[in-house]
């Protein structure tokens, strides 16, 4: 619709001499001089269509009086483009291999559009090459008569893929239906979500499809979890790679096709399509990144170890798990308070009686190093909601008339209402509330949970009324019945719109705003984690991947949705270490500490009810253990700052695949048992039951054991690696330097340590590396 509005634009102002309308040409000169002329033939050749009374009068003009163009709109000489004048290619002659050895080239069929696919870019006529370079439209010859020359079609420029072809299925544009189909240059696919994908990084192209739309849902294979991030990165059989953002918030799915191909479909606002051209998959993330706003700076305290539980139910039990941590000398550096810290769940209280003296062991913590990160839910208690409501008419909270009999299940109990994040005066509301509480329990940093927004019956008790905003005619693939399931009735009113079309901004005008509540309250760098998050989130929030379970599946799985998020532009990221839901077997646990202190977010955090899981639980060889992998983390931690500073300017990402360094390198494609940290570290962890080797993949560059410098021989191919119990494999690459510091038992200690320079060499002996270094807290650094 925009490129269609453009053209029209440029109608009007289209320059063309004295011939620009059927009016205006005195001296007519015939663009379609052979038989057979018709109107739309006459516009493919980007000529104006002028039938006259007279006879003799060609009715196909060559604007501007033929003075420019007149070979190329017979088709008798082929001009290139301005911009591609010459091959565009830096390959020299003898290097080069004939992509068309059959014979009959043509510059279309090289880059891979058949005449009978094209789209005409200039349909009003006036066709010329740099008119067409002008819209960004392809520009080729063609030998069907009435094909146009300038077409659309998204192509990379620099090496002729085709990267969206619409004509596998067109486009859809209806009222609550949008579809729109692409055929892909290759079936190395990654991202959408948030979801789990299953067992590869890269989508299988076996019908799969997958929904969108925020929910209170653990990570189950096939559902729609707690965000929305309709972007792809496609990688092509160059190594090259672009990305696709479909900017798109209502409910939605993806279905992909053995072509390979895949359809998009949303039921609600608009197709606004951006196209990411890299062409190196980093750049591709670099450049979403950047468009949709580059991930916060986190303070360096929240680069440390992190504690939390559901349910430890009083104060003794926090101050017992934190005084153990600190009896193994195990690195802490935060310790949470999830909702059992509240006076019966309710936001910006505190559970007097449990938790007597928590206002000044908060204090006793940060006196140590320590900080404190306190949660937040998002639906308030109606009585309370009822009193600020009349404190500020305007606000706007949804009435979720949760009834008695659920109150077992409801935070808080009773009726609530759920604020309105999309309304400015919430804003006020909600950051006054952040710093009174402030006063009374002096937080470090908020985590915002249920922001999906999560609610414990289907829209209210009441039911949601039938209509076409809460039972829309199509139902894109996600879990439930109705979309109302797990939230609120797509029908209630926000200020910025329907629920219906605002549901997956949520979270992300939550985060919005609790950023500048978290700066206001602390006045430092401010820390917020968010459940549920939606393109741009990481501007303002963190997100960890929810409520996973305690077994060997989800402790893979986690460094999939960990690599997705840092494609999402939320590198700071991780999962529940040891797992959520359920109580985890040592090993499992262990392990699970191992990658955990390689995840940008490294917080054990446990469900409510189970078996505590805290690395100082389980006694003293298991404690030691985790001592030791979360000294190694803090020791690289000026390394992993020096990336979270990279992502914050230049929307680089910090955890990568394999493929995203080493894109020739086919075998990396599906690697996700690996992954990066930024170009100069690579983590193999053991993630099976019961095994002390991995075999891990090289790619072909010089790599040294991180813990002796001893040079791995593998390159290019799989080694075996040690990795007994304690220990992650970890290699650093040849041609990186990477800072370290002394490790300690909190970042606030080691912050004061000697640093070092772990330096490995290339294949030429260089190596070259840099490092970002301030107070760790300060507001705009
Ligand atoms: C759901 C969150 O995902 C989980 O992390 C938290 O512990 C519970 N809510 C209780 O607050």
């Amino acid at each position: 619709i925009q490129l269609q509005k453009r053209n029209f634009d440029i109608i009007l102002t289209a320059p063309g001499g004295e011939c620009t309308s059927c009016g205006s040409c005195s001296s007519k000169v015939d663009c379609y001089p052979e038989p057979g002329s018709s109107e739309s033939g006459c516009y493919s050749r980007g000529c104006l269509w002028c039938p006259s009374n007279n006879p003799g009068d060609p009715w196909c003009i060559i604007p501007d009086g033929g003075k420019t163009t007149i070979e190329i709109l017979t088709g008798a000489v082929v001009t290139p483009p301005p911009s591609s004048s010459g091959c565009n290619t830096d390959i020299s002659e003898p290097e080069r291999i004939d992509c068309y050895p059959g014979g009959g080239a043509t510059e279309a069929g090289c880059v891979g559009i058949e005449d009978s696919e094209r789209v005409n870019c200039i349909p009003e006529g006036g066709f010329s090459p740099s008119l067409c370079t002008e819209r960004s439209c392809a520009f080729a010859n063609t030998n069907s008569p009435n094909a146009p020359m300038c077409y659309f079609q998204v192509i990379k420029k620099s090496t002729g893929t085709v990267l969206l072809d619409t004509s596998l299925g067109g486009l859809t544009f209806s009222d609550q239906f949008l579809q729109i189909a692409t055929r892909l240059p290759s079936t190395t696919l990654y991202g959408f979500g948030e979801n789990e994908h299953q067992n590869l990084i890269i989508h299988n192209f076996d019908w799969e499809s997958f929904g969108m739309w925020a929910r209170d849902q653990p990570p189950d294979p096939g559902a729609n979890l707690y965000g929305t991030h309709p972007f792809y990165i496609s990688m092509e059989d160059d190594g090259n790679s672009h990305g696709v953002l479909f900017l798109n918030s209502n409910a939605q799915d993806v279905t992909t096709t053995p072509a390979p191909g895949l359809v998009y479909r949303t039921i609600g606002g608009v197709l606004d399509m951006y196209v990411f051209l890299g062409p190196e998959p980093n750049r591709v993330v670099e450049q979403y990144n950047t468009a949709i706003g580059t991930p916060f700076l986190p303070p360096y305290w929240s680069l440390g170890f992190q504690l939390c539980r559901y349910g430890y139910g009083d104060l003794n039990t926090v101050k017992e798990t934190v005084a153990r941590m600190d009896a193994y000398d195990i690195p802490l550096d935060v310790q949470y308070g999830d909702i059992d810290y509240m006076d019966e769940q309710r936001d910006f209280t505190y559970d007097t009686s449990n938790y007597a003296g928590l206002r000044d062991y908060v204090r006793e913590l940060q006196a140590g190093g320590k900080h404190y990160v306190i949660i937040l839910v998002q639906i308030h208690d109606i009585f309370l909601c009822t009193i600020k409501f009349k404190k500020n008419p305007k606000l706007i909270f949804h009435f979720n008339t949760i009834d008695i009999s659920h109150r077992k299940q409801v935070w808080p109990p009773g009726k609530c209402a759920f604020p309105d994040y999309t309304n400015p005066d919430t804003e006020t509301w909600w950051t006054d509330q952040c710093m009174d509480f402030h006063k009374t329990i002096n937080f470090d940093g908020l985590w915002i949970d249920m922001n999906e927004p999560a609610n414990f019956v289907t829209g209210s008790t009441e039911g949601c009324a039938s209509n076409n905003l809460n039972n829309p005619p199509y139902m894109p693939k996600i879990w439930g019945n109705v979309l109302a399931e797990k939230t609120m009735c797509p029908d209630h009113r926000h200020k910025l719109g329907n629920h219906y079309d605002v549901h997956n901004l949520y979270g992300w005008s939550q985060s919005n705003v609790t950023i500048k509540s978290a700066v206001a309250s602390t006045g430092k760098r401010p820390f917020v984690i968010s459940r549920s998050t939606f393109v741009g989130s990481g501007q303002w929030a963190a997100h960890w991947l929810g409520d996973n379970n305690a077994d060997w599946h989800d402790l893979r799985m986690s460094i999939i949705g960990m690599l997705e998020f840092n494609m999402f532009g939320i590198p700071y990221v991780g999962a529940d270490i040891c797992g959520f839901n359920g109580s985890p077997s040592e090993e499992l646990c262990e392990r699970w500490m191992e990658l955990g202190a390689f995840y940008p977010f490294s917080r054990n955090h446990n469900g409510l009810g189970y078996k505590e899981q805290d690395p100082a639980a389980w006694g003293d060889e298991f404690a030691a253990r985790s001592r030791a992998v979360l000294r190694t983390r803090y020791t690289l931690l000026p390394y992993l700052y020096e990336l979270f500073y990279h992502a914050h300017t230049d929307g680089t990402g910090i955890v990568r695949p394999l493929s995203f360094e080493f894109a020739n390198d086919k075998t990396t494609a599906t690697i996700d048992e690996q992954f990066m940290w930024g170009a100069g570290l690579l983590l193999s962890p053991a993630l099976y039951e019961g095994i002390k080797t991995v075999s891990a993949y090289f790619p072909d560059a010089r790599w040294f054991n991180y813990y002796d410098g001893v040079e791995v021989g593998a390159r290019g191919t799989t080694a075996s690696v040690d990795a007994p119990l304690g220990t992650i494999p970890i290699h650093v690459r040849g041609g990186h330097i990477i800072p370290t510091q002394e490790p300690a038992s909190n970042t606030e200690i080691s912050r004061h340590n000697p640093f070092g320079l772990i330096i490995a060499l290339d294949d030429t002996g260089s190596a070259a590396g840099d490092m970002y270094w301030d107070d760790g807290d300060t507001l705009n650094p």
